[in-house]
């Protein structure tokens, strides 16, 4: 039986406690969060222990941690708990700045800890599906990727001021998905965006809607579209084209009632947001990294993986800010 800790019990933090109590093979034996209360609360409902996160990092009796909290703290947690033999899923992006996430990769790799960060779409069943069917060959060489990716509404300015800009922390799970479904790094990324939807975004100096265009090696194409807005609800597609054929992965809606009548067909709306839609994905993605730590395999999402997403980001944010396509390996990654 693995025993866990849980660092953060915001947002996430509650949804990944939920998944680590109901998978069989592990026990969530304490939460810690900057604010108490939080952390009491979490406990209280599961009947665990509240601890601080340096008390649940050194617990000898603790096997692996989840860290959900805020993004500023990630480097430095993965960094303690691997130095003090934990086995780490740590949310996403690993940091904002990419010099400091690979430095946590360099600072963490010696203590030879599995550790894996949470992009969660890699296990949502649909995109999962799309995968392996791409992997098996089923519409031969992948030629084309389209995502869209739009949030239902946006999230307060106080938020975007911290929130490291819509490339680092909204499109970094588009990036992690073109790397996934492609396997490996885009050559040349190329990013464009305004603030449409929010005039105070673009004050804030960020962006609400993007366009990012990724080439990969052999010419391969990704296409990203961004908002932070679809009135409609969570607009998650992705679409793959290949020499001989093509995959598609459509929105989750709210049910599967559609009316048809003699002015037209109406179906529901896709499910609102991320808690929702990826409701299984954070289930499955948490047993995946249980059943990787407990056979002591390959993780299915590594600590580069985040780095590699990170850096797609940065050449992302440098395109938009200059107006030029940049080249990964050797504005970004400097090789
Ligand atoms: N994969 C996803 O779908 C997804 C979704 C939402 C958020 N996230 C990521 O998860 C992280 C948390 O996001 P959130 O929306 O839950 O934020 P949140 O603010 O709701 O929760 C973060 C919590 O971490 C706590 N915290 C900060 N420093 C701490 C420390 N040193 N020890 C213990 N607790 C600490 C805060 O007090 C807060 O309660 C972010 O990095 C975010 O990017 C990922």
């Amino acid at each position: 039986m693995l025993k866990v800790g849980l660092l953060g019990a915001g947002r996430i933090g509650q949804v990944h406690a939920a998944s680590i109590v109901a998978h069989s093979g592990c026990e969530l034996v304490a939460v810690s969060d900057k604010f108490e209360d939080a952390a009491a609360k979490l406990a209280a409902t599961y009947g665990i222990k509240a601890m601080s996160t340096d008390d649940i990092i050194n617990d000898s009796s603790i096997d692996a941690v989840l860290i959900a909290t805020s993004t500023d703290t990630h480097a430095n947690l993965i960094e303690a708990a691997t130095a003090a033999g934990k086995a780490v899923l740590c949310e996403k992006p690993v940091d904002l700045d990419l010099a400091r996430a690979q430095a946590c990769l360099k600072a963490s790799a010696p203590h030879n800890k599995p550790i894996m960060i949470g992009f969660n779409r890699r296990f949502d069943p649909n995109f999962a599906a799309l995968k392996r069917a791409f992997d098996n060959g089923e519409i031969g060489q992948g030629e084309l990727l389209s995502i869209t990716s739009f949030d239902p509404a946006p999230p307060p300015v106080s938020y975007i001021a911290v929130s490291g800009g819509i490339f680092r922390d909204m499109a970094i799970h588009d990036f992690d998905m073109a790397c996934w479904i492609f396997g490996g790094l885009p050559e040349k990324v190329s990013a464009s965006g305004s603030s449409i939807v929010d005039p105070e975004i673009g004050k804030a100096g960020d962006l609400d809607t993007a366009i990012i265009t990724l080439t990969f090696p052999g010419g391969r194409m990704a296409v990203i579209k961004n908002s932070r807005r679809a009135v409609y609800g969570y607009d998650q597609r992705v679409e793959l084209l290949g020499s001989e054929g093509l995959l598609s992965a459509q929105n989750v809606l709210e049910n599967t009632v559609e009316k048809i009548t003699t002015s037209g067909a109406v179906s529901a709306k896709p499910e609102y947001f991320f808690l929702e839609r990826y409701a299984r994905a954070y289930g499955q993605e948490w047993a995946a990294f249980v059943d990787a730590v407990k056979e002591g395999s390959d993780l299915p999402v590594t600590l580069e993986d985040g780095i590699n997403a990170l850096a797609v980001a940065e050449a992302a944010a440098k395109s938009a800010r200059e107006g030029r396509s940049v080249d990964v390996k050797t504005e970004i990654l400097g090789g």
